[in-house]
């Protein structure tokens, strides 16, 4: 073979090569096998040293010829590469502007985390201090400082979580030591009044635990909201008022309250509160059930043996307590008729406030 059938035959190879790469990168392979340093195009014009000079004439010729038809295809062969990688990315990029938005809904608090701070914007109005105390809770806070004698029927394990009965006396525990999920934020007055001599003024939120299978009005968890105030010359009329006062802002100018007498171990006299129902105004509908008034809170005067647990001169101070649910209070002020809306985490129904 000569040298000039050996440019042609490499000439009719390198076309091929070109013609058959898929994308830019095997055209760049394919250009550095032929025209590269190394390649065999290349490699062939480095012998042309060596022909006899009657020869060179010829295969210089040639060789310019093959060179730039390769240089020729190569060029094309790569704008033809470079439409269609750009005709693919259009193709994966397309964005059907036609499509309806997917809505992105903004993170935002939970409804009961709404109405609880709500409701303690309310008394820090008439200043009041927020007060916490453990959800792990001692017997002695949960019950006995709180005027439970041993046998009352909250102390059953039936009704209560009980983390650790210290006092080994079996599961319906009394031992002051037991450790159990506090059944109410009552507690929380406890462990305040035994740091702090009155004047008391304090609201304390937060979760509560009880043995209770979730249905439309019970939740085994939920949160509760307990006041407690206590000073010279507090009197029931200042409960009253102050109850009032926290209806009409929560609920509307309109509601009334109503005190209806009760029993709490650690409350004496009291008092269960009722607002008038808003669906009927208080003439009694099936909301109410027939009623006219829906409770809302318990509350009550502290009971002096409550003060005699923590240290406090009953004969010179007395207070009220009350102690409200805030899953039933947001129940009420929005028309929701099942408790477990509020944990089910269906987004439909979060969202919608
Ligand atoms: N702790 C009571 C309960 O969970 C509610 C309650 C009633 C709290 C009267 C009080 C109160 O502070 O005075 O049912």
């Amino acid at each position: 073979m000569t040298i000039v059938d050996e440019l042609r035959a490499l000439q009719v190879e390198a076309l091929e090569a070109f013609g058959s790469a898929a994308d830019l990168a095997e055209l760049e392979y394919a250009r550095i096998a032929y025209l590269g340093k190394k390649g065999s195009l290349t490699a062939v014009l480095r012998g042309l040293g060596s022909l006899a000079p009657e020869e060179r004439p010829e295969v210089g010729k040639v060789s310019n010829e093959v060179r730039g038809a390769l240089e020729a295809a190569l060029a094309a062969r790569k704008n033809e590469l470079s439409g269609v990688a750009l005709a693919d990315r259009f193709a994966a990029e397309a964005v059907d502007v036609t499509l309806p938005g997917r809505p992105r809904f903004p993170g935002k608090r939970h409804l009961i985390s709404q109405v609880v701070d709500e409701i303690v914007r309310v008394f820090l109005g008439l200043g009041y201090k927020i007060a916490e105390g453990p959800e792990a809770e001692l017997d002695y806070y949960n019950f006995t400082a709180l005027n439970h004698p041993p046998e009352h029927p909250a102390r059953a394990a039936t009704d209560t979580f009980y983390l650790r009965d210290l006092s080994g006396d079996g599961a319906t525990a009394s031992g002051e030591s037991d450790v159990l999920l506090r059944t109410h934020t009552s507690p929380v007055q406890v462990r305040v009044m035994e740091r702090q001599q009155p004047p008391i003024f304090i609201l304390a939120p937060g979760k509560v635990y009880r043995r209770d299978v979730a249905d439309p009005s019970h939740l085994p968890q939920f949160t509760q909201i307990e006041g407690l105030v206590v000073d010279e010359g507090i009197t029931f009329g200042d409960l009253k008022g102050t109850l009032e006062h926290f209806v009409r802002e929560i609920f509307g100018p309109e509601r009334r309250v109503r005190l209806r007498p009760h029993f709490f171990p650690f409350t004496e006299p009291s008092a269960e509160v009722d607002v008038s129902c808003a669906m009927c105004g208080g003439s009694g509908c099936r909301s109410c059930s027939g009623e006219g008034w829906i409770e809302v809170l318990g509350s009550g005067m502290v009971d002096p043996n409550v003060f005699g647990y923590v240290g406090i001169d009953p004969e010179r101070y007395s207070g009220f307590a009350f102690g409200m649910g805030a899953e039933r209070i947001a129940a009420l002020k929005y028309g929701i008729p099942d408790l477990r809306l509020f944990v089910d985490g269906d987004m439909r129904f979060l969202r919608q406030f």
